[in-house]
């Protein structure tokens, strides 16, 4: 938990926020979650408790009733604080999470990352070893070197391990057609240079990743 907090306050250190007083809120937020185990597992049960909505989609413990929708279990809580804020702001754009992060507050921001980064994701069984080897293949020549070696991501990288395959080629897709709703994207540049067939591989790849 101890490291999470320091990675989320290293992050909003080095943010742009648009409104300095908002990084000093949250700033003063961390800090004192930090020095506090009483506050620390307060904002965990204040993120499960603000999540049963979202639970319908994402699953009470991260972990999405449907292949289209992401995981959140065991995601990284920077990049999922990040998301609220691009869904938000109308940098990334969804039908449902668009409406829904401009009514979440700092403190379910916070409590909501806290909450789903620590749940743990339950990665799918192998179904097709060849397609998976072509996938790793790939998945180590060009994305490990930002995502991590086992797909665990860090910080402002997304964790893809255990990520449904759907939900996978899905982004996959949108990046590769510079589609609005994913807009300043790195990942602009590196999925217009995949195939079908490399998208296909490396989802079936990830989807079973531990
Ligand atoms: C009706 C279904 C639905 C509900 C309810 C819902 N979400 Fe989502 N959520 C989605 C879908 C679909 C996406 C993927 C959007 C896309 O393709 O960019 C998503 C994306 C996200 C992401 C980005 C994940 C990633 O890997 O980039 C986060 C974070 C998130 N949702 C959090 C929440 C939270 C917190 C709630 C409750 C306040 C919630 N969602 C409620 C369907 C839902
Ligand atoms: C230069 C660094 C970099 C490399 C290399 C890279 N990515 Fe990414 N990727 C990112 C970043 C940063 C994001 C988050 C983008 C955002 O917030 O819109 C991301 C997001 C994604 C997402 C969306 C995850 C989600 O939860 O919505 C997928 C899928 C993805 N990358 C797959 C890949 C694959 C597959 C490769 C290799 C072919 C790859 N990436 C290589 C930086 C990189």
């Amino acid at each position: 938990m101890r490291i999470i907090l320091i990675a989320l306050i290293s992050c909003f250190s080095s943010l742009a926020f648009a409104d300095n007083s908002t990084l000093l809120d949250a700033m003063n937020k961390f800090n004192r979650l930090m020095s506090d185990e009483t506050l620390r597992q307060q904002a965990y049960e204040a993120g499960q408790d603000r999540i049963r909505f979202c639970g319908h989609c994402h699953g009470e413990n991260g972990n999405s009733k449907r292949d289209y929708i992401p995981n959140l279990a065991s995601q990284n809580p920077v990049y999922l604080f990040r998301q609220f804020e691009k869904f938000a702001n109308g940098e990334r754009k969804d039908y449902v999470m668009s409406e829904l992060a401009k009514v979440l507050t700092l403190d379910d921001r916070i409590n909501i990352a806290i909450y789903y980064s620590q749940q743990q994701v339950e990665p799918k069984p192998s179904v097709n070893a060849e397609l998976e080897q072509q996938g790793a293949q790939l998945y180590n020549k060009v994305c490990f070197s930002c995502h991590g070696r086992s797909g665990q991501g860090m910080e402002e990288m997304p964790r893809l391990a255990g990520q449904p395959a759907s939900y996978i080629k899905h982004s996959l897709n949108l990046f590769r057609n510079n589609d609005p709703s994913r807009a300043n994207s790195p990942m602009m540049g590196i999925a217009s240079m995949l195939s079908d067939k490399d998208i296909e591989a490396v989802a079936a790849y990830l989807q079973q990743l531990d």
